[in-house]
């Protein structure tokens, strides 16, 4: 796992201009077009999961845990956002199977919510672990443009954060 340093991940949810927003893929091969429109779909999905994985980990005590997993849910919001937009941007639907990764989540989330507070966290580090190899793999393998690029390695390194948070919790859990 080769972590990409240089983004700030203290930014739960970056700011957007509306020049921002583009149009995109004109003057792409169709080849090219077709690997980054397979990897913004797996994306959106794996990150709608992600969301539904923490929305469903939240209980309602008040404690450090709850606020890492709330600011967690919000991030990865941000990262449905970030492949939604992309997704529109170059003229594509998100993928159509999504509904059943939203569902997977929810039952991941709220399993390992009954099984107690460290397989909540063990939960997180494996599910984020995973995202992390997608990341990279997408990341070498993907001719992307320069703006979506920059969006794949700050949320991989919002995910990394995320790794390292439920590590350190799981750590103090032990105490
Ligand atoms: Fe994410
Ligand atoms: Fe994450």
């Amino acid at each position: 796992m080769q972590e990409k340093i240089g983004y700030d991940i203290s930014i739960v949810r970056p700011q957007m201009r509306s020049d921002d927003f583009q149009m995109r893929g004109q003057g792409m091969s169709s080849a090219r077009l077709k690997s980054i429109r397979k990897g913004l779909r797996t994306l959106h999905t794996l990150e709608t999961m992600a969301v539904s994985i923490y929305k469903s980990q939240i209980t309602k005590k008040v404690n450090e845990h709850n606020r890492q997993l709330i600011t967690a849910m919000c991030n990865e919001m941000t990262h449905v956002q970030d492949f939604l937009v992309k997704l529109y941007e170059y003229g594509w639907k998100p993928g159509k199977l999504r509904g059943m990764y939203w569902i997977a989540g929810s039952l991941l989330g709220f399993f390992s919510q009954l099984m107690g507070r460290r397989a909540v966290l063990k939960t997180g580090i494996w599910v984020e672990t995973a995202a992390v190899h997608r990341y990279d793999e997408f990341l070498e393998t993907i001719d992307w443009d320069e703006a979506t690029r920059k969006i794949l390695e700050k949320d991989q390194a919002d995910e990394y954060g995320h790794i390292n948070r439920w590590k350190e919790l799981l750590q103090s859990s032990k105490a």
